[in-house]
């Protein structure tokens, strides 16, 4: 379906980023892997024309980081959604 599919693509990382935090797990998806693509696939050993879209960073958060407890700020939902009854 070409270039709408990259969605799929988004709710498979996102639903293993929740499947991680119901294991008490954290994750941190980083799109700039991509840049390393081929030091990357050099260092997993696999076929360099696959292409890299993004890392998941996965483990255990330190929560005594004071870089964990930073907190950005989210839009209300009405800034991008508009509801109907
Ligand atoms: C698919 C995806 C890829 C991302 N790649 C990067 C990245 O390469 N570098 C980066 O600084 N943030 C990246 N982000 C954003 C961070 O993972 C994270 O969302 C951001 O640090 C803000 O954290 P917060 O969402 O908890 O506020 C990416 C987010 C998503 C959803």
């Amino acid at each position: 379906m070409g270039p709408p599919q990259w969605s799929d693509l988004g709710m498979l990382i996102q639903n293993i980023m929740l499947l991680a935090r119901e294991q008490g797990l954290e994750t941190c998806p980083q799109e700039s892997w991509a840049i390393w693509h081929k030091e990357v696939a050099e260092f997993l050993g696999v076929d360099p024309s696959l292409m890299l879209f993004c890392g998941l960073a996965l483990g255990y958060g330190d929560t005594a980081a004071p870089i964990n407890r930073l907190r950005t700020d989210r839009a209300a939902s009405d800034a991008f959604a508009v509801f109907h009854d």
